[in-house]
């Protein structure tokens, strides 16, 4: 085996890139920086099922599946099937699309909270009309939120973020997800004025049943909105998401990645009683009703009503958290897998960030050179073309990229074996 992977087409790409865009990606979880650059693919050419091949010719199995939208793989024909369907017809018009009915019913049909709902583009946006929703509907103010929740101004404000006013952060506070008390206190100090309780209960670890039901407790005697941020969770944890998967209904649910295989949706539904109100809001966007996306939900929708996707993911990430795992034991490296196995975080457990972070990227940089693209501490995204073959060929790859770790670990050499650049946080998290 060589000792680089051969990226070279892509690391130029990319420094063109950098002269265009600020970060130079559009989302700042996939700069370069973020895995282990030089080391590492950038540019894809090309995506089918689970493999990704990147604008050098190499070809992967990739979990990181753009982030979360790939539920069902790359390139799933069905979905690319009723997309060219709907693409013959026609993208947006100025009359609507009987598809906008059609997906709503399906979602109302699996997601437990859905009764109305609003189309958006994109995560974000549809955490933002929860935010507005709930504020309309309560005539209340704050925010109660833990975790990420999208770029926009009223989750931002939380972290006092440049660019967003100071007074805005009057209007948010954060608490720890899995902390009642906190969130009892913080709901005690804005008596009143909780407008909204906002909550990814499983993103990278899944709450205890008693914190989620806690919450839904808190909710009611507050008098405040819950809603569960399911932009991850939804249609992976379970068809109807987190809820489903928990049996706690939130008042509000957004969902955005699962739901149409990586074409740009989010949703944000939830009890009728409080939908309604966003009749006489501001929540409008040109492209809500596009039909391109609406026809590869519709197809995602009925796919997962059909077949065993959601117990196919579950099944398969099981598997891979095995494998990891048990390759770290047999080499001596202190590394666990934690949450959902349908997409799990993972830790190297040294207590040296430095480290930890070097250690990573020495994986990253061999698990690609080797074929598998692993994001840095997960979501490791398990899709429904993760079949047993490439599951397999994964946990083969990481039982030799264990050792290889504990050798440099051994030598005190993990910095001397990173092939590329300097890594850098890719994002400020929220929580
Ligand atoms: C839990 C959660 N909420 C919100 C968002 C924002 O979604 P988007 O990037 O589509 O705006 C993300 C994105 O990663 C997310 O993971």
């Amino acid at each position: 085996m060589t000792d680089r992977l051969d990226v070279a087409k892509s690391v130029e790409l990319y420094r063109r890139a950098c002269a265009l865009f600020p970060g130079g990606t559009q989302t700042n979880s996939k700069r370069a920086t973020a895995f282990a650059p030089g080391a590492w693919p950038i540019y894809f050419a090309d995506s089918h099922g689970c493999r990704v091949t990147d604008i050098d010719g190499n070809t992967y199995i990739d979990y990181v599946s753009a982030l979360g939208p790939i539920t069902l793989g790359y390139c799933y024909e069905p979905v690319d099937a009723a997309i060219r369907e709907q693409l013959g017809r026609g993208i947006i018009s100025g009359l609507l699309s009987p598809l906008e009915v059609e997906v709503a019913e399906k979602v109302c049909d699996m997601v437990p909270c859905a009764e109305m709902m609003r189309f958006m583009k994109g995560g974000a946006e549809a955490t933002s009309a929860s935010a507005r929703i709930a504020r309309g509907y309560t005539g209340k103010e704050i925010i109660l939120n833990s975790g990420y929740r999208g770029w926009s101004d009223i989750w931002a404000a939380q972290a006092g973020n440049p660019g967003v006013p100071d007074c805005f952060e009057q209007t948010i506070e954060g608490f720890p997800r899995d902390d009642l008390n906190a969130l009892e206190d913080l709901l005690n100090k804005h008596q009143g004025n909780v407008a909204m309780i906002a909550v990814d209960v499983a993103g990278g670890t899944a709450a205890p049943q008693e914190v989620v039901e806690g919450i839904r407790r808190l909710a009611d005697e507050h008098e405040a909105v819950l809603m569960f941020d399911e932009i991850v969770t939804g249609f992976r944890m379970a068809r109807g998401g987190a809820q489903e998967y928990y049996g706690v209904t939130p008042d509000i649910g957004v969902f955005a990645k699962g739901i149409a295989n990586g074409m740009p949706i989010g949703v944000v539904c939830g009890k009728r009683e409080i939908m309604a109100c966003a009749k006489d809001l501001i929540i409008s966007i040109t492209y809500g009703g596009e039909a391109l996306s609406l026809a590869a939900a519709s197809a995602c929708l009925d796919i997962y009503e059909r077949e065993p996707v959601q117990e196919h993911m579950w099944s398969q990430g099981e598997k891979l958290q095995r494998g990891f795992e048990a390759a770290a034991q047999a080499s001596g490296v202190p590394f666990k897998c934690y949450g959902p196995s349908v997409m799990h975080s993972m830790r190297f457990e040294y207590e040296d960030d430095a480290l930890n972070a070097d250690v990573w990227t020495l994986f990253l940089q061999e698990t690609a050179k080797r074929g598998v693209l692993i994001r840095r501490g997960g979501l490791l995204f398990i899709t429904y073309s993760h079949d047993d073959e490439a599951v397999e060929e994964s946990n083969a790859v990481v039982a030799e990229v264990m050792p290889i770790i504990a050798e440099a670990l051994e030598a005190g050499e993990v910095r001397e074996k990173l092939l590329g650049g300097e890594v850098e946080e890719s994002f400020r998290s929220f929580a």
